[in-house]
């Protein structure tokens, strides 16, 4: 190799060398970078390579290489891949007849052991075997005093080639080497793999000192006296540059003789097509047509798309001669149905997929769903997530498939709750309950839980809310979830203090707040405390309950959640409003619609509305009570939330009762009463019943506000209000009635 290195001098009188091969730079190349990567290292190239030589057909001073080598791999198992490898390489180029012939360098070696050539003249040996200049290696044989019989067994061995029996005749002339077993057991291996036509060749030496065993060379006899198309092997290079040895093997092929041998045997390489060849049928189905490319691109699949704008039959002609396998149709139906229709090239055979499975893979569903949500771009969000969970139709059940579809499930009640479909919202958290039931994730299965139970219980559905609430303390203690348990319990205590039980509500609501201070969570430690606020409230202590609603007011400021803040100061205003404080209650009304309005949500603005109107009327200020009450109106329009409705009806009713228009009022508490009760409320019930009987007190009917009180008394007593239910029982004394 070192008489054909193309070397010169520069112009400034430097020895260069070109490379005359590829094999020593990758070498280098692994010592310098790649000594710690993950073994084996599988590495490939193409490039320029040169060499001086005398130029003739196929044999060029400068030509290209293709070459793969393995470094780190055992010897067998790499050596068998490197030569499938460029056998797979030369079929895929549609060469055909070439043979590969297998040898081993060490069984050559052996023999010039054996027969006692000093190792210094083995390379120069071994130089004129690949040659075959016989004379040269007898003349240089016969100094170092080996001559005869001996020489001939050398020649002969040498010239070994053939089938397996070739194996057999040479371990007769040197003996058992472990290079034979090895080129049987590789012969083997590589049957297995699919290599045909192999052969063995005992004189394959190779031009470069480098190798150690395997050695091979594919030829393309069309090729004539360059035939060479290939050669390989495995070699010791690493230690040859310092570095620590290292099994390696490879091969690389002759570019310019591969070209040159296509020529000749004059096969065409079949170039592979596009895997799929997209055509958009008219202007408005581009759009979709690329969005599907890119899709296709994305995921790996060769692609190509019309770029012509032909119709349909001539760009499905040159979907043919371009060798595609499938064309990928989107014309009218198809943009109409949101599919794709694909037609096999071959046997023509057409199959319609719909255009949003085809595009998406879940990851990307789920992510471009969390983007639209968090853009509130619900439409879209839930079209995202419709498509990963159909995706996932298909995807079986694993631990990684049920985690996206609880994924998608917990948007999609996400969307839906904002969205105030709430029926929707509770079908996705049953989902999401029964998905992760069997404990593979209790914190999404809590969640769904809790969620279903605060939907539940601001729907007015008590006892299911309180199931699902007790359903969720118990996962939560077996987990050992104390923020979760922390909200499961204050759930269940505002149903229990709903359902008028304040004495087992406020056990609750301390437990949780508890859980909640340990956990950090302003927000649950402020709903617990105006939990045990509304449960002073109820048995009458209004300072306490003032104190604790100041307090949760704090909790919730630090956690910035205006709608509970808003809700707060309400509670306060109401608190005012029982001790007789109209101007306070006034005030904290106020502030608590200044904060709904700052926060732009129209139910909490309503409801500050409605609750002002109140105060209002107390206070007397008719015409700004009857304003609140009509703006209050206005914004709960078009919110679902019967609750507000008919406390704003009950509203107006006492607006009627300060006009003198008393029919009107009337109606209106009947109206509110039957709402309440309707949504099993009963300290509104009592509420609204307490004010109707004292407007008919006012108009002479004392035997109709006598009834009124005993029915508002029960409810005060059904909803553990006891303050409330001693002040109805003290005015139905004062009207004659019986106070018990
Ligand atoms: P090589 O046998 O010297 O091996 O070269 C590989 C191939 O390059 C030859 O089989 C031949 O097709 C092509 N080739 C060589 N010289 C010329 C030339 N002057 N003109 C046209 N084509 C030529 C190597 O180079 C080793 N690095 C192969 C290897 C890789 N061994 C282990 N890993």
């Amino acid at each position: 190799m070192v008489g054909e290195m193309y070397a010169f001098k520069d112009k400034g009188n430097r020895d260069i060398s070109l490379r005359p091969e590829l094999t020593a730079p990758v070498m280098r190349w692994y010592l310098n970078d790649m000594t710690s990567a993950p073994k084996p290292l599988k590495l490939f190239y193409y490039g320029n390579c040169f060499r001086y030589e005398r130029p003739q057909s196929g044999r060029y001073r400068e030509f290209f290489q293709f070459g793969a080598e393995i470094i780190g791999a055992p010897l067998l198992a790499a050596d068998a891949e490197i030569i499938s490898l460029a056998d797979a390489c030369l079929r895929g180029a549609g060469l055909t007849g070439y043979q590969l012939r297998l040898g081993q360098i060490g069984i050559l070696r052996g023999m010039l052991e054996k027969l006692g050539v000093p190792n210094d003249a083995w390379a120069a040996c071994l130089h004129f075997l690949d040659k075959r200049e016989f004379e040269e290696l007898r003349r240089l044989l016969d100094e170092k005093g080996i001559f005869g019989e001996k020489v001939d067994a050398l020649e002969r061995l040498a010239g070994m080639k053939g089938g397996s029996e070739v194996l057999g005749e040479a371990s007769k002339l040197v003996g058992d080497l472990d290079g034979l077993a090895y080129l049987k057991k590789l012969a083997g291996r590589l049957e297995t793999m699919g290599v045909r036509g192999l052969r063995f060749d005992l004189g394959v030496v190779r031009g470069l000192d480098y190798y150690t065993g395997m050695v091979f060379e594919i030829d393309v006899p069309e090729l004539g006296a360059e035939k060479q198309v290939c050669g390989g092997g495995s070699y010791a290079l690493a230690e040859v540059f310092g570095g620590k040895p290292i099994e390696s093997t490879g091969f690389a092929i002759g570019f310019d003789r591969v070209m040159l041998a296509m020529e000749r045997q004059g096969g065409k390489a079949e170039v592979a097509g596009p895997e799929v060849y997209v055509v958009p049928v008219g202007d408005e189905a581009v759009p979709a047509a690329m969005k599907l490319l890119a899709s296709l691109r994305a995921k790996g699949i060769a692609a190509d798309v019309e770029l012509m704008g032909r119709n349909i039959s001539k760009a499905l002609k040159y979907a043919d001669a371009i060798r595609a396998k499938r064309a990928a149709i989107i014309g009218a139906k198809e943009l109409a149905d949101g599919t794709v229709t694909y037609k096999d090239m071959k046997t023509g055979e057409q199959s319609v997929v719909q255009l949003s499975l085809e595009q998406v893979k879940v990851g990307d569903a789920l992510r471009e769903a969390r983007a639209a949500f968090a853009a509130h771009s619900y439409e879209n969000a839930i079209a995202a997530c419709g498509a990963a969970l159909e995706r996932l139709k298909g995807e079986g059940d694993t631990p990684e498939t049920r985690k996206e579809r609880v994924e998608a499930l917990k948007l999609l009640a996400s969307i839906s709750m904002v969205t105030g479909a709430w029926v929707e919202t509770l079908g996705y958290l049953e989902h999401i309950i029964d998905l992760t039931s069997s404990g593979s994730d209790p914190e999404a299965h809590l969640g769904a839980l809790l969620q279903y139970g605060d939907i539940l219980s601001k729907k007015g559905k008590w006892q299911l809310a309180l199931g699902r609430f007790e359903e969720a303390e118990k996962h939560a203690t077996r987990n050992g979830q104390g923020e979760l348990l922390g909200r499961a319990l204050v759930g269940k205590g505002t149903v229990q203090w709903r359902l008028g039980k304040a004495g087992e509500a406020r056990p609750c609501a301390e437990r949780a707040l508890e859980f909640a201070r340990a956990a950090g969570d302003d927000l649950l430690v402020g709903r617990a405390l105006a939990l045990l606020a509304s449960t002073s409230f109820d048995l009458g202590d209004y300072d306490e309950a003032l104190e604790r609603n100041a307090k949760a007011l704090e909790s919730f400021e630090r956690a910035g959640d205006a709608a509970e803040v808003s809700r707060v100061l309400n509670n306060m205003g109401e608190t005012y409003c029982i001790t007789g404080d109209f101007q306070r209650a006034v005030r904290e009304f106020e502030r608590s619609l200044k904060i709904a309005k700052g926060s732009g949500n129209k139910r909490n603005v309503g409801y500050a509305l409605t609750y002002l109107a109140s105060a209002y009327i107390s206070n007397g200020n008719l015409i700004k009570a009857r304003n609140c009450a009509l703006e209050a109106n206005e914004m709960l329009n078009g919110v679902e939330d019967p609750y507000g409705r008919a406390y704003l009806t009950l509203v107006f009713a006492q607006i009627f009762v300060s006009q003198g228009k008393l029919d009107e009022a009337f109606k209106r508490f009947e109206q509110a009463a039957s709402e309440m009760q309707k949504l099993d409320i009963p300290y509104d019930t009592g509420t609204v019943q307490l004010a109707h009987a004292r407007a008919l007190s006012t108009v002479g009917d004392q035997a109709g506000a006598r009834t009124l009180l005993k029915s508002a008394a029960k409810a005060f007593e059904a909803a553990g209000a006891t303050a409330m239910r001693d002040i109805t029982r003290k005015e139905l004394e004062k009207l004659g009635g019986i106070g018990q």
